[in-house]
């Protein structure tokens, strides 16, 4: 047999063409999940040794700004107050050697949090980046563990400066490693509180709760608020990739659930044709356990 010898520029496309394909298959979604806020959801190693997801949002700091002194809160899983939350520190490293992203969510539904000024934001930014990001702090509530990211899930209190905290928190990521921003806004565009830290266009993930949301989630059989909902975020929104926010169970929130089958082969579809189409977001690990949604969407996701 003779010896084929293929002109270079064909190998070169050649190779171009493997280069492409590879691309195209890392171009599924990944499944995002907030833990934290039900001691009866496991713990962080065992969430992200399930393999189901690729981003954990520890929730919630649910006390900041305004010179309050800020706090975590876990419910079951520890207590912060009594330091006892550090061991999660060592899960934390443990979920980003399987290559999960952990950030740290700001707000939730309960709590007292706002920023009261400019320089409040700094302040905020600066405690953390000492207590949660590359800093140093004698109290760090997670230990030495370096999360990858701030969460913005502002649902209370008023919208000001949360533009401030994100581009002090993005300028922390430029001198060291990066500072992954990420938020949960409400569907109904631009959202109330989160709007203006969103068109700073510093968020890397945006996950839409399109949930509690009656004008733009799905309601059986109607699927067009939501796909109209989708586009105006996919379009109007400057982020790297923006995700479809659900409940994983019917419980876990007053409405807005997706039976698992409707997702995927009604509403998957069309989200996948955008090219800012990141995956989907889950409240709660807790009600994912419960329900078993993201088993059930993984391979389509
Ligand atoms: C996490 O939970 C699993 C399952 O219950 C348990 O086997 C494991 O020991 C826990 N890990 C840590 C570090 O506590
Ligand atoms: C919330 O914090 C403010 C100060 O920032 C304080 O005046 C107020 O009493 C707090 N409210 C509750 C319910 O803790």
């Amino acid at each position: 047999m003779s010896n084929i010898k293929f002109p270079k520029h064909v190998l070169f496309f050649v190779f171009l063409l493997i280069f492409l394909l590879n691309q195209s298959s890392d171009a599924y979604g990944g499944i995002a999940i907030y833990w934290g806020q039900n001691g009866n959801e496991g713990n962080l190693s065992s969430t992200c040794a399930t393999g189901r997801y690729a981003y954990v949002n520890v929730a919630f700091l649910v006390k900041f700004g305004n010179g309050q002194t800020p706090e975590l809160n876990l419910a079951g899983h520890c207590n912060p107050a009594a330091n006892t939350c550090t061991h999660f520190g060592s899960q934390v490293k443990d979920c980003q050697s399987r290559g999960i992203k952990v950030m740290l969510s700001l707000g939730g539904g309960i709590g007292n949090y706002s920023i009261g000024s400019r320089e409040d934001a700094k302040v905020v930014a600066n405690y953390l980046w000492n207590n949660f990001l590359g800093g140093k702090s004698s109290s760090r509530p997670l230990g030495d563990a370096v999360l990858d990211g701030i969460d913005f899930n502002i649902e209370l209190g008023s919208p000001q400066y949360y533009d401030d905290l994100a581009r002090f928190l993005s300028k922390y990521g430029v001198r060291g490693r990066k500072v992954y921003l990420t938020g949960a806004p409400q569907c109904p565009f631009p959202d109330r509180l989160m709007g203006s830290a969103l068109d700073t266009e510093l968020f890397d993930y945006v996950w839409v709760q399109f949930y509690n949301n009656a004008p733009c989630q799905y309601t059986s059989g109607n699927t067009k608020s939501l796909f109209d909902s989708w586009n105006t975020w996919t379009t109007s929104v400057t982020a790297q990739k923006i995700f479809l926010g659900l409940p994983a169970a019917s419980q876990a929130a007053g409405s807005g659930y997706i039976p698992p089958d409707i997702l995927i082969s009604q509403i998957l579809p069309t989200l996948k044709e955008s090219k800012k189409y990141g995956g989907i977001m889950l409240w709660s690990k807790f009600w994912d356990d419960q329900n078993g949604y993201s088993s059930s969407i993984l391979a389509s996701v």
